[in-house]
């Protein structure tokens, strides 16, 4: 009930902190915000949420970046880096391409390490601060981890980050690894380091700085005031959709908390809260499973398996907070292949945005919900883009061109050019690399099995 969007405001309880409380979002539990550690309610081990006897409006944000929305945060600053006011991209050749009144892409790959996990960090090592912990941890994908040691390292703190062995992006390990982090690599899943990293938390060693942790999602949800800003001022409306890939599902979960509080302080109008749309890849879809079916709890995928390795994960910890905002803002969840997410990374790219996989996984997404009907012609859409290209340089590279050696000289060069500027040259180097490619079905399927034939036709004929 209490995460229903009509929910009113609430004051203040006794162990409230200026205005600041923890509630338990299954028993309705009360909790004092910073003097003691938890991350979930002690009564029935439900999510917390942070609640605000005063929500915010949007003539309260001034200044810039996250801390620009701290009327509706814990604190005035945290530790900062600073990160948000990200790009919100105009797309045209996409828009016309999958046929939309309006496409916009909020890039959260801007931030300062790459990834919308700065948003988190910057409130989450804030809170560690005035908790005085000593040492912070979390478990990762690969982007929380690149956070926390960056945010960890500016904060002058200890910090530690479990991560799936073999299975995290080059980009986000080098981070981890050069802002000092100990990288500790597990012999299991995404979902197996959570678990270890909660029993670590749990016995007092370590401030888990996951998103399970209430706090970084206030800063995640500093995401959703800003497309509404953004949008409102470029139209003078709100869009009617926003479409985000799905791991963890903090984001899903942050984005519907921003709109439940502009909503709680009047702001904003309840058929005013776009459609929040969650996307994962097929190989890790169980959030999608649940929404598809009207279950109102997630299953655990064991098993899980996609290019995108940001949201290779089988167990959503913020599903409860999730399924709510996805069902109560009339949104959806759909899958999709790694192929189809390929290939909406090169869309992307076409127009000179640049994204790692993941990322990528919610204009594909929008692509096929236009194709279902699902998502009308007639609506404004964002797609949020979580993570840079730079992050996953190997997936970018399978994705692109390759480089072309040539000779030291420039006639030489110039003849290279030239040669290469046949609709073939360019167009055999991904035929080469799609056949080592075990992308090689979809881009068939995609119509590169039609430039193909074209392609040895006219090579037949000049042979
Ligand atoms: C690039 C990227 N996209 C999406 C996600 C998933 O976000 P969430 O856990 O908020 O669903 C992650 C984090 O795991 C990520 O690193
Ligand atoms: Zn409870």
């Amino acid at each position: 009930m209490s995460l229903e969007l009509s929910a009113p405001a609430q004051s203040a309880p006794a162990c409230a902190d200026d205005g600041v409380w923890l509630e338990c979002i299954e028993c309705g539990e009360q909790f004092a915000p910073f003097e003691d550690i938890r991350y979930t309610c002690d009564e029935c081990d439900g999510l917390l949420e942070v609640r605000y006897d005063d929500p915010p409006t949007f003539d309260e944000f001034e200044g810039r970046g996250v801390w620009r929305y701290n009327a509706g945060l814990p604190f005035e600053v945290g530790v900062t880096l600073p990160e948000g006011n990200t790009p919100l991209h105009e797309m045209p050749r996409l828009r016309e391409d999958i046929g939309l009144k309006r496409l916009r892409v909020k890039h959260e790959g801007m931030n300062p390490t790459g990834s919308f996990k700065d948003r988190g960090m910057t409130v989450g090592v804030r809170v560690a601060k005035e908790l005085g912990v000593g040492r912070l941890a979390c478990a990762s994908t690969g982007n929380t981890s690149a956070a926390l040691a960056a945010y960890g390292a500016r904060g002058g703190m200890e910090t530690l980050v479990l991560l799936p062995s073999g299975k995290v992006a080059a980009g986000k390990i080098a981070q981890a690894s050069l802002h000092n982090a100990r990288i500790l690599e597990v012999d299991g899943n995404f979902d197996s380091c959570l678990d270890i990293v909660q029993d670590l938390a749990a016995k007092g060693e370590v401030y888990l700085l996951n998103s399970l942790n209430p706090f970084r999602l206030e800063g995640q949800k500093t995401i959703g005031f800003e497309i509404l800003e953004e949008h409102y001022e470029d139209y003078g409306e709100y869009p009617d959709r926003i479409i985000l890939p799905v791991g963890n599902a903090g984001n899903t979960s942050a984005l519907y908390k921003a709109f439940r509080e502009l909503v709680q302080s009047g702001a904003l109008d309840e058929s005013e809260v776009p459609k929040l749309t969650g996307v994962q890849a097929e190989g890790a879809a169980p959030m999608v499973e649940a929404v598809r079916n009207g279950n109102d709890e997630v299953r655990r995928w064991d098993e899980v398996e996609t290019i995108a390795t940001a949201i290779r994960i089988g167990n959503p910890v913020n599903a409860p907070k999730a399924l709510p905002g996805i069902r109560n803002t009339g949104g959806t969840a759909i899958s999709v292949s790694d192929e189809e997410i390929t290939a909406a990374q090169r869309d992307l790219a076409a127009e000179g945005v640049g994204v790692e996989p993941a990322s990528a996984a919610s204009v594909a997404g929008l692509r096929k919900l236009r194709e279902t009907g699902e998502v009308g012609a007639d609506e404004s859409v964002v797609c949020l883009t979580t993570g840079h290209l730079l992050k996953d340089p190997d997936a970018a590279f399978a994705a692109g061109g390759d480089p072309e050696p040539v000779p030291n000289d420039t006639e030489a060069v110039l003849e290279h050019i030239n040669a290469g500027s046949s609709p073939f040259g360019r167009l055999s180097q991904q035929v080469s690399k799609a056949a080592d490619s075990p992308l090689l079905p979809a881009l068939v399927g995609g119509g590169l099995a039609v430039g193909y034939l074209g392609y040895r036709k006219l090579r037949s004929k000049l042979e």
